[in-house]
């Protein structure tokens, strides 16, 4: 696992922007897996300035979302569809037909969880996950007990997950109980995983996936066992890892990260050009 930690949540979400848009550019027909949540929709508007900017070429990739609420349409404003649609889909040249989300208001969740996983494989399976981490230290929808070799299938929402999203609802009652969520073990199965989180409240677990013991109770300690995991956090998000100038000084001395602070590559997303010299500004050497 690599850990990136950066000075703050901007930077962050620029740093996983630019390794999605690196990743897209060198295999146009990338596989991705996307994640929903709020320090998502950052990720996202990033990547449609990129579009807009650099002309970021998403026409011949295909999408897999992590989850969807079970009992919501597509078309309902909670759903992970219409957040997609919103957040990125309609906002860059992606084609609709190649972005795929576990369909939440299907008659049968087991048959849409066994056609979902066989699309997956279908398309060759997920190059890079693109990965949040709720207070619950979930993956996807995975709750605490899920099992680490658990395929796509119905979860019911724990209450701490229940508390973090029931805010994004008109009312707490109208957030579903249930959710299709992709498994740990298919989340596993990516050949890269990303995962970005950021803010003081996020600390504690972050520490603990990372840091802490493989157990079910949080499925974001999998991410131990990938073999090729890059963690992207502030520095709040990183407050409470005991290695942090460890991975601070490996990041430093780490020669192909500069990929990714190149002019050709990096797109100055704030208006300037992300150069060596920023580079050398953002991370403090220990
Ligand atoms: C939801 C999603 C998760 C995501 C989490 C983080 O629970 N199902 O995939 O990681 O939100 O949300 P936020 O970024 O809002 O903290």
């Amino acid at each position: 696992m690599e850990v990136v930690i950066q000075p703050n949540a901007d930077i962050a979400t620029d740093l996983v922007a630019q390794v999605i848009a690196n990743e897209l550019r060198a295999n146009p027909r990338l596989v991705i897996g996307l994640a929903t949540g709020r320090t998502m929709e950052s990720v996202y508007a990033r990547l449609v300035q990129l579009h807009r900017k650099e002309g970021l070429d998403f026409s011949a990739c295909h999408t897999f979302n992590l989850d969807e609420y079970v009992g919501l349409p597509g078309s309902h404003r909670n759903s992970y569809r219409h957040y997609m649609n919103h957040n990125l889909f309609l906002n860059v040249n992606v084609d609709l037909r190649n972005t795929h989300l576990p369909n939440g208001a299907a008659p049968d969740i087991d048959a849409e969880c066994e056609r979902y996983e066989k699309l997956i494989a279908q398309c060759g399976g997920i190059d890079l996950q693109l990965l949040g981490i709720g207070l619950a230290g979930h993956l996807g929808f995975n709750e605490p007990v899920s099992s680490l070799h658990s395929r796509t299938r119905i979860k019911v929402l724990s209450p701490v997950t229940r508390s973090q999203n029931e805010p994004l609802f008109t009312t707490p009652d109208e957030m579903p109980r249930r959710a299709i969520t992709m498994g740990v073990g298919t989340i596993l199965e990516a050949r890269r995983c990303l995962l970005l989180a950021t803010g003081e409240d996020k600390a504690e677990i972050v520490a603990r996936a990372i840091e802490g013991p493989v157990t079910s109770m949080i499925s974001a300690t999998a991410l131990q066992f990938h073999p090729h995991c890059t963690v992207v956090l502030d520095e709040a998000a990183a407050s409470r890892l005991q290695e942090a100038d460890y991975y601070r000084w490996i990041f430093e001395n780490e020669p192909q990260w500069q990929s990714c602070f190149n002019e050709s590559n990096a797109s100055g997303l704030n208006g300037s050009p992300v150069n060596s010299k920023r580079r050398k500004r953002v991370i403090t050497p220990v």
